[in-house]
């Protein structure tokens, strides 16, 4: 997960990005989805590669994003369908399009820099805005909401299991005493205040992974497109996804392992170059596991 904290607005620089391209190995007159897609950065990569008449089809669930990549990917006419929608519904969503079977999926999961360094969004630890954190609009749960009304337990709970977060318990106590907290500023000093700075990472940086990953369901939701990739995939199509932390690779890797249908190109996760990790700090955590359907 992304928990570098600069408030300016910022472009997002796509992770992994030539490794994700010789994994699909675009194809002049191949089919392919990006159903994260952000800026459009990887996207444009995958149209370029798959010129003159490949196929791409974006899907976001924030409709920020899709404006943005709307823009970027605009020189490519009519070889680019976008849609508002969450990746949980990738098989629905590429049927109804036109993009069942396909030639390659990429999935690079978690939240852009764009994202990030919107201060209305909430998402990073500097940010005066709402504690919202939601990809999408419509999700009915701001991070605001579970904060002020899950009770101690769950949110302690809450914080462990999607924050990996040993001081989790402490963490909740401090939070349920200091509420109502309105600002991820305010939830970001409130963490601080209670288990002090250890090490580089800010105090409160697995704690905005834990709610973010609670608010967008993002393990739900990877679990339910994982078998639906295979599905929309031709034999010989790949799927290329990226990781940013341990809970999220672990499921990739389980899935890939257990599914006949695929072949596991990646025996171990391809990770940036230093060159990459010094230009793009974001990149650090990223993990990149490609498979290719067989049946
Ligand atoms: C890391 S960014 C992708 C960046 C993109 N690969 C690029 O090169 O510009 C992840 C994007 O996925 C979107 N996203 C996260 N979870 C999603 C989901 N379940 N369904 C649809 N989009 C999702 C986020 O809104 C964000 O825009």
């Amino acid at each position: 997960m992304p928990s570098d904290t600069d408030a300016l607005p910022r472009a997002h620089v796509s992770v992994l990005f030539d490794q994700v391209l010789a994994a699909l190995a675009p194809r002049p007159d191949g089919c392919y989805i990006d159903a994260t897609l952000g800026a459009g950065g990887h996207a444009a990569g995958i149209l370029d590669a798959s010129s003159p008449s490949g196929r791409l089809l974006g899907i976001d669930a924030d409709p920020h994003a899709l404006e943005i990549a709307r823009q970027v990917l605009e020189r490519f006419g009519t070889r680019v369908r976008l849609v508002h929608a969450n990746f949980e519904n990738l098989y629905a969503v590429a049927a109804s399009c036109g993009f069942v079977p396909a030639d390659g999926i990429v999935l690079d999961l978690g939240l852009s820099s764009m994202q990030l360094s919107d201060a209305q969004r909430g998402f990073s630890f500097q940010s005066e805005g709402a504690l919202d954190m939601r990809f999408d609009p419509n999700t009915p749960t701001t991070a605001a909401d579970l904060v002020n009304t899950l009770d101690e337990r769950a949110l302690a709970d809450l914080i462990f299991e999607y924050g990996e977060e040993r001081a989790a318990r402490r963490i909740a106590r401090a939070i349920v005493r200091a509420r109502p907290i309105h600002t991820a500023r305010q939830l970001a000093d409130v963490i601080a205040r209670a288990v002090g700075r250890q090490g580089k990472l800010h105090p409160a940086t697995r704690t905005f992974q834990a709610l973010r990953i609670a608010v967008n369901r993002e393990l739900k939701v990877l679990e339910r497109v994982l078998p639906q990739v295979v599905q929309v995939l031709k034999p010989g199509g790949r799927v290329a996804i990226i990781a940013f932390h341990s809970l999220e690779d672990r499921r990739v890797k389980n899935f890939f392992r257990t599914a006949r249908e695929l072949r596991v190109l990646t025996k171990h996760p391809i990770t940036p170059t230093p060159e990459e990790i010094a230009a793009n700090p974001r990149s650090r955590s990223a993990k990149l596991r490609v498979a290719e359907k067989v049946l």
